[in-house]
């Protein structure tokens, strides 16, 4: 039966490629969902019941709900609560969620939607609240008002664990950010928030036994412990665990700008400015380094609730341990061979403080040693080879390879990564319980409080998708056609992925007539990899504005991907209908006129200036893209002199500038070569 139901959503989610509109706007998509006829209409009498043993965590969680839906459709719904007999909307809990949510808490949940009313039941608390996030994803206008259409779904998790990384240290991000990236998160069904606290650049929480973290390592950027503290309740009311990470032993500048007597250096260090990897570690071979770590994991142990306690771990260069004739003689005496050694000597240690204080430890793929105990959790960033590795040796694990969202990559590159795939895929079942999940990671070099919600969303819930759905959910356009519709949803939650956009159009403009700078924002994505850090203009600090068009265009070009696609069936012959070529060459014309106006406005805006260039080669290849136009439709081939020039413009076209690539040179190369070929070209049907 279940395999049935899910064949059934597969069916749903491949005819959405099809049909102009997908039979779920779901994301994730369910483990089965089964449509009726008729909906559920959501007028001002709409009310909800709680039955069954819950605690006030569901009861915030349904007033959430009702916030939520209220905006969504404009009528007022002011917690509405109302006799379990008359209530709209029935949710049934068998018993509360923990009181501090655990790992592979039941997340399960039924929903089903009558014209009558609807009834949602879950065996805790926790599987409630997704099954309200799936309620009000179903809430959509329709021609009789506002409805969630008759259905019946099954769902729970693929992974019990589904995290979201944010990197507060390179940049600070602040709380009010993060809480509306926590509702974010809830609407997908993430229920872990890594909170990436330390690093380098900035030692972001208030300790009060050791006050000189944050007084002299976080610029006056840090979160109080109350602040802490409702950040947790907030993630709690909304089924998400909060795990803390202090990295340790590199990756830590900021700690030694109060206590330079950690490092194994003498010092005196300040907060790094710039990106990279750095040589200051904590030296691992001096007792008060244990004794410090013991008091500050204690503290931090008291103020988390999480059973897990992130130790970091990556990218020790070891520079400062080779210049330390201390630290040498160390690794001697107790016949540590290597700095790969000595680091595990320090995680052993740093592994007992985490247990006393009742933790269990998660780190980097770095800190995989079969000496320490199975029950840590490796968190790989290098690949799923590192995470197979560690489930044979009995250590769970969980991955981030493939979901580090500040890399620029389309959502369907992220959503091709499975966990559960390439050396994670030979497996033994008992070997592969131990895969856990995986985090998508927000590194926060070039993310401000400004831009951070445009590179988290919507990329992440197809990350979400990938670490909730069944393993068998692949389909893309799908996947697309549903994010579109998500990333709408994310806007009634606060999220400004959107909303930011023109204004930060605006600022780069220097007037409001952002027309021609929004039609090339549109086409462009910033650069990929690690390629912003080796191309840009001056060394990147944490004092570089991002104000730029790299910061305000979006990681990845909707308008560009739909082009590709219209393209595609165009030169394909699939579609070669006149509307098609008209909404080809409007854009075309659209692109190569942009130009001509932006370039009038470059006197307006030092930030424009740098994208001139861009703006240029955008109108050049569309102009000759028209040409192609042209050829084909009158049954001619381009000299292949013509051709060959073009290929050249082309090819100039696809390097980056100003940190932009231009999205639509692919496309455009496909229709000149398509008039190019020796047969009669696609032409009207
Ligand atoms: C990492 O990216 N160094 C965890």
């Amino acid at each position: 039966m279940r395999l049935l139901c899910v064949l059934f959503a597969l069916a749903l989610a491949s005819s959405a490629q099809t049909s102009s509109l997908p039979p779920t706007n779901l994301m994730p998509v369910p483990v089965s969902l089964q449509f009726g006829t008729g909906q559920l209409l959501i007028h001002e009498s709409f009310s909800a019941a709680l039955t069954g043993p819950h605690d006030e965590q569901l009861q915030h969680a349904a007033q959430n709900f009702f916030a939520v839906l209220s905006r969504k459709t404009g009528i007022l719904l002011d917690n509405k609560f109302s006799d379990p007999a008359k209530a709209s909307l029935v949710i049934h809990t068998e018993q509360p969620a923990k009181q501090v949510q655990e790992l592979g808490e039941d997340e399960s949940y039924s929903l089903e939607v009558k014209t009558s009313g609807a009834q949602l039941s879950a065996p805790t608390g926790l599987g409630a609240m997704r099954g309200l996030q799936t309620f009000l994803q179903l809430v959509r206008p329709t021609a009789d008002g506002f409805a969630a259409p008759v259905v019946t779904i099954h769902d729970k998790p693929r992974f019990p664990w589904r995290g979201l990384m944010i990197d507060v240290s390179r940049h600070f991000i602040p709380l009010d950010v993060l809480k509306r990236n926590l509702d974010g998160m809830a609407a997908v069904k993430m229920n872990v928030f890594h909170w990436h606290l330390s690093d380098n650049q900035g030692f972001r929480i208030e300790s009060k036994r050791f006050p000189k973290l944050y007084e002299m390592g976080s610029d006056g950027h840090y979160y109080s412990q109350d602040e802490v503290r409702s950040l947790i309740a907030y993630a709690r009311d909304r089924g998400i665990r909060v795990v803390p990470e202090f990295d340790m032993p590199g990756h830590s500048t900021a700690w030694f700008a109060g206590y330079p007597e950690l490092a194994s250096a003498p010092g005196p260090y300040q907060i790094e400015r710039k990106w990279g990897v750095f040589d200051p570690a904590m030296d691992p071979t001096q007792e008060r380094s244990y004794k410090f770590l013991d008091e500050f994991i204690g503290e931090m142990a008291k103020l988390f609730p999480d059973r897990f306690f992130h130790i970091g771990g990556d990218e020790v260069n070891g520079k400062q341990w080779d210049a330390n004739p201390k630290i040498q003689e160390f690794k001697r005496t107790h016949g540590l061979k290597s700095n790969q050694d000595l680091q595990a000597y320090f995680n052993k240690r740093v592994q007992q403080i985490v247990t006393k204080h009742k933790k269990i430890m998660i780190g980097w793929d770095e800190i995989l040693d079969p000496d320490l105990p199975k029950d840590i959790v490796i968190q790989s960033w290098r690949g799923q080879q590192s995470l197979a590795v560690a489930a044979r040796q009995g250590y769970r694990g969980l991955l981030s390879y493939g979901y580090y969202i500040d890399l620029m990559w389309p959502a369907w590159r992220h959503y091709a990564v499975d966990p559960m795939a390439d050396a994670a895929a030979a497996l033994s079942p008992e070997e592969s319980q131990r895969i856990l999940g995986g985090e998508a990671c927000m590194w926060s070099e070039y993310v401000s409080p400004e831009n951070i919600d445009s590179r988290i969303w919507p990329r992440t819930a197809a990350i979400a998708e990938r670490l909730w759905s069944p393993q068998e959910v692949q389909d893309i356009n799908s996947m697309y056609q549903r994010l579109a519709t998500m990333s709408g949803e994310l806007d009634w939650l606060g999220l400004t992925h959107n909303s930011n956009y023109e204004p930060m159009l605006r600022r780069i403009a220097g007037t409001t007539d952002i027309a021609p700078v929004r039609t090339l924002a549109d086409v462009v994505e910033p650069v990929k990899d690690y390629t912003r850090e080796e191309t840009a203009p001056a060394v990147p600090t944490s004092a570089t504005p991002l104000n730029r068009l790299v910061d305000a265009a979006r990681p990845e070009s909707d308008t560009a991907r739909n082009f590709t696609n219209l393209v595609n069936s165009f030169v394909s012959g699939q579609s070669t209908t006149p509307e098609t070529k008209s909404q080809i060459r409007s854009a075309l014309i659209r692109w190569r006129d942009s130009q001509t106006h932006l370039q009038t406005m470059l006197d307006r805006s030092f930030l424009l200036k740098e994208v001139a260039p861009v703006s240029q080669d955008l109108a050049a290849i569309s102009a000759v893209a028209l040409t192609a136009m042209d050829y084909m439709e009158s049954g001619q081939r381009p000299p292949d002199a013509w051709t060959t020039q073009q290929r050249a413009l082309l090819e100039q076209a696809a390097k980056q500038k100003a940190q932009l690539l231009l999205m639509v040179v692919s496309p455009l190369q496909k229709l000149i070569e398509a008039s190019a070929v020796p047969h009669p070209p696609p032409v009207s049907n």
